[in-house]
């Protein structure tokens, strides 16, 4: 049936994460620490809004920016949560995720041959989603011994006539890297100089362990050229409600609705009912998720290194991205005898870019003792090298 399929389509790959997950659930009593979602279940207040939107008729569709209520909460959330004001009647779109927001800034955004600046290794939706919108990717490859941070003379280097777009992801997917107020302040005379429009997916925000989270929308300077991507399903263990938003200036999101009024209308307004509890009284569930995570990540961390898959310290998210070098074996190599040897599934570092390779990525969003019991079958495993 080829013929009938369209030649971007074509040249896309599947996602390396689901296609270990599809070979990780046909091995009979593996752990799999592949998936990047939490263990959680979304908390029951934020369930109620939800099942009493239904019980009183709430079920039609809703604006195309989304439900006002929720829009001037999640603009509340921003504002006390990292300093950023941003008009919630111009400036907010509610979207399916924030993977539907990741397609229309992207399809907004880019013309044909645009270049877009990806910090590799990133999570596996940004490439595919460029390149379906007609862009030009740019690779910065991001060294572990920088902690995995974009450095202004990397982004420098990778700015060509043609660059357009910078995408950010910190606290990162996969690697658990974050930038500071500081490191960010040294890419700011960069991103103005050259005139950038930077998408920054802050997903991971609330999952910030060491110091405090910067959005790179607190600076001003910058702010009209920033695009805010961000989402429920993280913080607040909401994945299946399919609910993200994006802030930006005024304009940007005049041109986004053109793109989500028709082809997505509006979310569910049951999950923006959900949206708008946890935006408003959720900061305590996200505290709690941080605590608990936290507490995961120093688990396995300090294991993998006892047991000799050497690891940097992630400072947010919730995965570890440990070298496997020392096996000699390419990252494919490793997770596909780790899972038919061993039964844990994990990811492959070059699922996330070429520069990932030499890496796997584990997700610690479930419970310590599956952890444990994981990193037990992964010590047995690591003896033959
Ligand atoms: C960095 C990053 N951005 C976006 C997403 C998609 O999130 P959502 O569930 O809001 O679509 C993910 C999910 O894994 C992610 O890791």
């Amino acid at each position: 049936m080829s013929q009938y399929l369209n030649e971007k389509i074509k040249g896309i790959k599947p996602s390396g994460i689901r296609k270990f997950s599809e070979m990780a659930s046909s091995v009979p009593g593996v752990i799999s620490l592949g998936v990047g979602e939490p263990d959680f279940i979304t908390p029951w207040h934020i369930c109620e809004e939800a099942i009493y939107a239904i019980e009183s008729g709430r079920t039609y569709y809703t604006p195309n920016l989304g439900l006002p209520e929720l829009r001037k909460e999640i603009c509340n959330y921003y504002q006390r949560r990292f300093g950023c004001n941003y008009d919630w009647k111009k400036q907010c779109l509610v979207t399916v995720g924030a993977s539907e927001a990741i397609d229309i800034c992207m399809r907004t955004l880019l013309n044909p041959g645009d270049e877009v600046i990806l910090l590799s290794p990133c999570y596996v939706a940004y490439t595919p989603s460029v390149e379906l919108a007609d862009g030009v990717v740019k690779y910065v490859n991001l060294k572990e011994e920088e902690h995995f941070k974009l450095t202004p003379e990397a982004l420098e280097e990778a700015i060509t006539p043609k660059t357009k777009m910078l995408f950010l992801n910190f606290p990162s997917n996969p690697t658990g890297g974050i930038m500071t107020h500081d490191d960010y302040v040294k890419l700011i005379p960069i991103i103005k100089k050259h005139n950038l429009v930077v998408l920054s997916d802050e997903i991971y925000a609330e999952l910030t362990y060491d110091g405090t989270f910067c959005s790179l929308a607190s600076f001003e300077e910058i702010k009209d050229q920033v695009i805010i991507l961000n989402g429920f399903s993280k913080a607040y263990a909401m994945t299946g409600w399919r609910l993200g938003y994006i802030l930006a200036h005024p304009d940007i999101i005049q041109a986004m609705i053109k793109i989500h009024q028709y082809t997505i209308m509006c979310p569910s307004i049951i999950s923006q009912y959900a949206g708008i509890e946890a935006a408003k009284n959720g900061d305590e569930d996200c505290k709690m998720h941080r605590e608990s995570f936290l507490a995961r990540r120093n688990f396995i961390v300090n294991n993998l290194n006892r047991i000799g898959l050497t690891c940097h310290m992630p400072q947010g998210a919730f995965y570890v991205f440990p070298s496997i070098e020392k096996t000699g074996l390419t990252s494919e190599e490793f997770c596909e005898k780790l899972l038919f040897e061993a039964k844990v599934a994990v990811v492959p570092g070059n699922a996330f870019g070429e520069s990932g390779e030499g890496h796997v990525r584990i997700s610690y969003a479930y419970s310590i003792d599956l952890i444990k019991e994981a990193l037990s079958r992964i010590e047995k495993f690591l003896k033959q090298f």
